[in-house]
């Protein structure tokens, strides 16, 4: 299928999928608590998850396909087409209604994203990018801010499944925001992504993230100028969960290794 045909069906798969969140009731009901603290999923998120797997694999069949629902179940992403998906980005939010979620879906070729859609339907947002090919939002081209760390707005996840990285992740939100001008967290790392792509922020972190929460987002900063990595500026991987960083041009990464290397309770 020619690129621009398919990036348009992936755009229209994640407005239908938006629509469903918008009009989801009763979901106090439809909460089930996952493995980790504060970990939860909703009828809603295995409901657009089905519907990504069979939309999305008939768009391109005989790719692989990794949700988040499915986990980790042994798919490779590392060779041939892969989609890489999110069905709600911010399930917390979610089920507060609290209107800060997104759908997030990638495709990657070889291990890599080459195809990245961030649709936040509370906000009638829609990010994507394709490889070499820029970013967007609702079809305007975007780029990251050229702001140093220190007029910086810092957003950061708290890797809340995880209870021993709680203070660490504080520990290295200090170094950042104690140089920079503020600091937000939306609840969201695939909108939080897409706020360092358009401008609206200049630095993210998280200690740990699944490929679900950075795939799509990841290569949008890319495409829109910015940097992404661990947190010492190593290259992302799209196979396992790992630390992930992206910033503006004008950002250097602040030396976190002993926050990192120290046992925190
Ligand atoms: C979570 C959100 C949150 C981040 C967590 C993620 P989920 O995704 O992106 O901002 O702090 O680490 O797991 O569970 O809402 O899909
Ligand atoms: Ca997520
Ligand atoms: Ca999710």
């Amino acid at each position: 299928m020619q690129e621009e045909h398919l990036l348009q069906e992936i755009i229209a798969i994640a407005k239908d999928c938006g629509s469903i969140l918008l009009s989801a009731s009763d979901i106090e009901r439809k909460i089930h608590q996952k493995a980790g603290r504060g970990n939860f999923v909703t009828d809603y998120d295995s409901r657009v998850q089905a519907i990504l797997k069979s939309r999305l694999l008939e768009l391109v069949p005989g790719a692989a396909f990794l949700g988040e629902e499915d986990q980790m179940d042994g798919t490779d992403v590392s060779k041939g087409y892969a989609f890489i998906v999110d069905p709600i980005d911010g399930t917390a939010n979610f089920t507060r209604n609290y209107h800060a979620s997104c759908i997030s879906i990638a495709l990657a070729q070889d291990g890599r994203p080459v195809l990245g859609v961030v649709h936040n339907p509370y906000l009638e947002e829609t990010f994507h990018a394709r490889k070499g090919m820029g970013a967007y939002l609702n079809g305007q081209q975007i780029h990251a801010s050229d702001r140093t760390l220190a007029e910086g707005l810092i957003l950061f996840g708290t890797a809340p499944y995880d209870e021993k990285l709680i203070r660490k992740s504080f520990e290295v939100a200090y170094r950042y925001v104690s140089r920079a001008e503020d600091l937000r967290r939306s609840g969201s790392a695939a909108i939080d992504l897409c706020m360092v792509a358009s401008g609206r922020a200049e630095f993210f972190f998280e200690l740990a993230l699944s490929p679900w929460d950075y795939a799509a987002g990841a290569l949008i900063v890319e495409e829109a100028g910015g940097f992404v990595g661990d947190l010492q500026g190593g290259a992302l991987t799209y196979d396992h969960s790992q630390a992930v960083t992206a910033r503006a041009p004008g950002v250097e990464l602040v030396d976190v290794s002993d926050v990192l290397e120290n046992d925190m309770p």
